[in-house]
């Protein structure tokens, strides 16, 4: 064959500039809980005004998140399920780069049936790919948080050790769950977790672990495998190969796909405040590996990151160098609700923080932004926006390294806020208040980034999309 002919049979066609049309990717742009699964849901809700369909793509994380979207008036607080999951006409897909706890799923999908009632719930369809995330890993988390051996801010869902079974090449996958030696395959990985965990120093059948609200003990491998039992039984008709759906939709351009990612960007292992970051891939790089190669994110049209509009927060053990003095933090913790939806824990409430917004706006290759919470400011307390970080009287960048931010000293200015009462009385960017619109102008050109769109309270429908 000639050299020409070779390079021929392995030539691809350059599709960097192919934008995939109705494609919108939703991710976390701090350090996660800034109301993505809202905000994916309303996306969700708004394309099937036009289309009879809609793929919900979940890829990475697991129990460890926690989705709050109000539904009729409920509030529902979702952890694995994409919360597409109310809307009939949807397929909710559970991609292959999460870590699946099939009892807590089926508990999830029971919850979302029982809301739903007569109602018809998504497709739900959930990746054989998918790693899983068991008691195992719960366990074993939590004997390395006793012996000091870090997971110190860990939601306690076992979702490091699910990710490093992948890295150590042996993770149970969700068609381990329905081939023929499935018994076997759960007593090795049992019997796996069992010595790690003795070698600890430990019994694995006396750990509890966490069960939503509760602890339930680990106890035999015989109840272990019968916990599993049940809930494979119930997960079967939701199991997919998703690969094949993936492909063919995401070529049949008029099926739109709105992508939910979840934890934030600042989490991220790689991006995030390191060691205090979760195992999987936060950014929107992340959808390329699980889809296999189909879902290029170059691709998507609207890339966007989510951040709570006048603060951020943080739940976990990290220390950031925009933490607000707690009188200062309580105010805006119990105006906005800010106690974790997986872990119950009350968070810490920072400043805005520019250098490191505009950092995870590069590293993720970001292209949108919505802020959300614009209700949470005071008309007679201005916000404080860090805009620099000082280290030796100089001007220093934002790095990803929890000891590094603990040497610098953020610098703020103060810009003018605006009543949260008033902002909730506006049906449209004309009737907001000036300065929620200038501030809103300020920081989407502060980190590079067009608005999509900003919420001014938890309900569906306080929210205002900025149409390209
Ligand atoms: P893990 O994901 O349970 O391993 O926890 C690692 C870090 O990520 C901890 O600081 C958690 O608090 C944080 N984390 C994980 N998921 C979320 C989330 O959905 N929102 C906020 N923080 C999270």
């Amino acid at each position: 064959m000639s050299f020409y002919k070779l390079y021929q049979s392995f030539y691809r066609e350059d599709h960097r500039s192919d934008i995939r049309q109705n494609s919108v990717a939703i991710a976390g742009g701090v350090l996660g809980d800034e109301g993505k699964g809202r905000i994916t849901e309303e996306l969700t809700s708004d394309f099937l005004e036009n289309f009879p369909e809609v793929i919900h793509y979940r890829d990475n994380g697991g129990a460890n998140a926690g989705h709050t979207v109000v539904w009729q008036g409920e509030e529902v607080h979702l952890h694995q399920i994409g919360s597409g999951i109310f809307n009939e006409n949807c397929t909710v897909v559970l991609g292959k780069n999460m870590v699946l706890h099939p009892t807590e799923l089926t508990s999830e999908i029971k919850q979302v049936k029982q809301i739903l009632g007569e109602n018809s719930m998504a497709d739900l369809k959930i990746s054989r790919m998918a790693a899983l995330s068991l008691d195992t890993h719960r366990a074993f988390e939590t004997v390395l948080k006793q012996k000091k051996y870090g997971e110190d801010g860990s939601t306690g869902r076992g979702i490091s050790p699910a990710y490093a079974d992948i890295i150590y090449r042996h993770p149970l996958r969700v068609r381990d769950l329905y081939s023929t030696d499935w018994q076997k395959k759960l007593k090795k990985h049992y019997k796996l977790y069992r010595d790690l965990i003795s070698g600890l120093g430990a019994d694995i059948t006396q750990i509890k672990v966490k069960r939503f609200d509760e602890k339930i003990l680990i106890d035999s491998y015989k109840r272990f495998v019968q916990r599993i039992y049940q809930a494979k039984k119930y997960l079967q008709p939701f199991v997919a190969n998703t690969h094949k759906l993936l492909k063919q939709k995401w070529e049949k351009t008029s099926t739109p796909f709105v992508f939910e990612k979840a934890q934030g960007v600042g989490l991220d292992k790689r991006w995030g405040v390191y060691p205090d970051v979760t195992a999987s891939d936060c950014s929107f790089s992340g959808i390329y590996s699980s889809s296999e190669g189909i879902i290029k994110p170059s691709q998507i049209e609207k890339k966007a990151l989510v951040v709570k509009a006048t603060y951020s927060s943080s739940v976990g053990s990290r220390n950031m160098p925009t933490e607000m003095p707690e009188e200062k933090a309580h105010k805006i913790r119990e105006d906005a609700g800010e106690y974790g939806t997986t872990t119950g824990r009350p968070r810490d409430i920072l400043h805005i923080d520019l250098p490191m917004l505009s950092y995870l706006a590069e590293v993720s290759d970001a292209t949108h932004l919505v802020l959300t919470h614009m209700d949470i400011s005071y008309s007679n307390i201005p916000i404080k926006v860090c805009v620099d970080y000082k280290k030796d009287g100089k001007s220093v960048e934002y790095r990803p390294d929890q000891k590094y931010l603990q040497q610098v000293e953020p610098e703020y200015v103060e810009t003018p806020s605006w009543s949260g009462e008033e902002i909730k009385q506006a049906d449209n960017l004309t009737e907001m208040p000036k300065n929620s619109k200038k501030y809103m102008k300020f920081i989407s050109k502060a980190l590079g980034l067009d608005m999509l769109a900003c919420t001014y309270g938890p309900e569906k429908g306080q929210t205002i999309s900025f149409n390209p």
